[in-house]
């Protein structure tokens, strides 16, 4: 079978999104629209073109070099823009023409649509589908015995047509030899200065080629995002698409309306999520856990059995059994270890905190390189910065901080050391020693009554 090439139409401003990012950018599930369009496309063509010209150097930055782009330099329709790859085309063979605004495509549909355009033998094939509601659409004119005629935009539909259902999703096979011959003949569309690829139809239909419709099932797939309301329609039904898939294979949802997880993101069987969570980029979560209520992790990785409630995770490691929240602030760069406790009103910056280790409260730790089995007491602050640099803080095995104490950076607490409460550190503290350091307690009997006394009379 000959090789199959995508065209994938991306050059649009995307005027109705209202934005200065190109349109096929704006993102659903973390990824954008195009990511999603080309994941479909990738899976059933052995090469992609990307058309690109609205933001054409944001989208190649995006993507990458691994795909072949074509810059539209002047924005003239669809037809204009698919013109741009004629010379890039084999002369036979089969082409598969997208729109990058069309998300919910999934390869499944592309496939039925190939094949169906093959087993036809017909010279274009419109993926076409039936919406309650077809307005923006093109809609498709068909003859008397059932055949598609033309298609005709929303902008030039006869009153009578507008009731007709049957809608253009923007995705075509076509046979490489008509598109070669026909494409270059569209006219131009007077009323908006543009070549409607969709006129194509009507030209090959005039010149007695076949011309079929695929009806898709779903009709909801066939949305085609042009403002910000329908990318957050897109969203939701590709949220429910991820969910779905997540659940089937083992993970448990408390409220799946309210969990919303990236596209790619991975977790592992007898997780259990509780509403609210945000799972993000590049997150990977093992098996056995509890996230949420209230967990919001981003490019971060977690192992199993771990336990994060209410809490902001970001490019960091959960290692097995680690308990984090309610309320840590977890940054980049940190690696909390097995079995570590990370408690309430915590912050963690890129440090790592050794097996078994406790930060139950009110702390800050930054640039550190905690021991496992260390007790890190309530309000005890790692102070890394001088104004000036960052410093780095290593604690040993089995050092105990007591309440309040600040460490100040660059300093080692040997293992086995005790910082007694309220301390300030400024130096080095050897192993398995006492460091204490805070005023003496002075003690005067009876002038606390007579203070208080006092002060009742004035
Ligand atoms: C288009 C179809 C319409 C169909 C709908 C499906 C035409 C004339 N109309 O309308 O029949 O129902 O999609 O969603 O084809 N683009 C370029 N260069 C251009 C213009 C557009 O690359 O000069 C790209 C856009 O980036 C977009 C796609 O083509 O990804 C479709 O363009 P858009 O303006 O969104 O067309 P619609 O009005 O939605
Ligand atoms: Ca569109």
């Amino acid at each position: 079978m000959e090789e199959l090439i995508a065209v994938i139409l991306a050059a649009g401003e995307g005027t109705r999104m209202r934005s200065s990012l190109p349109k096929v950018l704006h993102r659903l599930c973390g990824k954008p629209m195009l990511w999603h369009v080309l994941k479909s496309a990738a899976a059933v063509t052995a090469r992609q073109i990307i058309i690109t010209g609205y933001g054409a150097d944001q989208v190649r930055e995006y993507f990458g070099e691994e795909f072949f782009y074509l810059e539209q330099r002047e924005r003239l329709g669809t037809g204009h823009a698919l013109q741009q790859s004629l010379p890039h085309l084999p002369e036979t063979g089969l082409v598969l023409v997208l729109c990058g605004d069309a998300p919910l495509l999934e390869k499944e549909v592309l496939q039925e649509l190939i094949f169906y355009h093959r087993q036809s033998g017909a010279s274009a094939t419109v993926l076409t589908s039936r919406l309650q509601d077809p307005s923006g659409y093109g809609r498709i004119i068909r003859d008397k015995s059932g055949g598609v005629q033309k298609i005709v935009e929303e902008l030039h539909l006869a009153p009578e047509e507008k009731a007709l259902k049957e809608i253009n999703t923007g995705t075509y096979c076509f046979d490489l030899g008509a598109l070669k011959k026909y494409l270059p003949l569209l006219p131009k569309n007077e009323v908006k200065g543009e070549y409607y690829l969709t006129d194509l139809v009507h030209l090959l239909v005039e010149a007695g080629l076949s011309v079929k419709a695929h009806l898709l099932k779903d009709a909801r797939l066939a949305l085609g995002v042009n403002d910000r309301s329908q990318l957050s329609q897109a969203a939701a039904l590709m949220r429910k698409k991820i969910n779905d898939g997540l659940m089937r294979a083992g993970v448990t949802m408390i409220d799946p309306l309210s969990t919303y997880i990236d596209a790619g993101v991975e977790i592992g069987v007898d997780t259990v999520i509780y509403p609210q969570t945000v799972l993000e980029g590049e997150t990977k979560v093992g098996k056995g856990c509890r996230l949420g209520p209230g967990a919001h992790l981003i490019d971060t990785r977690v192992g199993d059995g771990v336990l994060c409630r209410h809490s902001l995770v970001l490019g960091s490691v959960l290692e097995d059994g680690a308990n984090v929240g309610p309320y840590a602030h977890i940054r980049p760069g940190s690696k909390i270890g097995p079995s570590v406790k990370i408690g309430d009103f915590v912050e963690i910056k890129n440090s790592s905190i050794g097996q078994g280790s406790k930060v139950s409260h009110l702390s800050y730790v930054g640039d550190a390189e905690i021991g496992p089995d260390v007790n890190m007491g309530a309000g005890s602050i790692v102070v890394n910065y001088d104004g000036r640099k960052k410093h780095k803080t290593v604690i040993g095995k089995g050092a105990f901080i007591g309440c309040n104490s600040n460490l100040v950076a660059p300093i080692n607490i040997g293992k086995g050391a005790f910082v007694a409460a309220g301390s300030t550190v400024t130096r080095d503290v050897p192993s398995d020693s006492l460091l204490i350091s805070r005023p003496e307690q002075i003690v005067k009997k009876g002038l606390g009554k007579r203070f208080l006394k006092k002060k009742k009379e004035k």
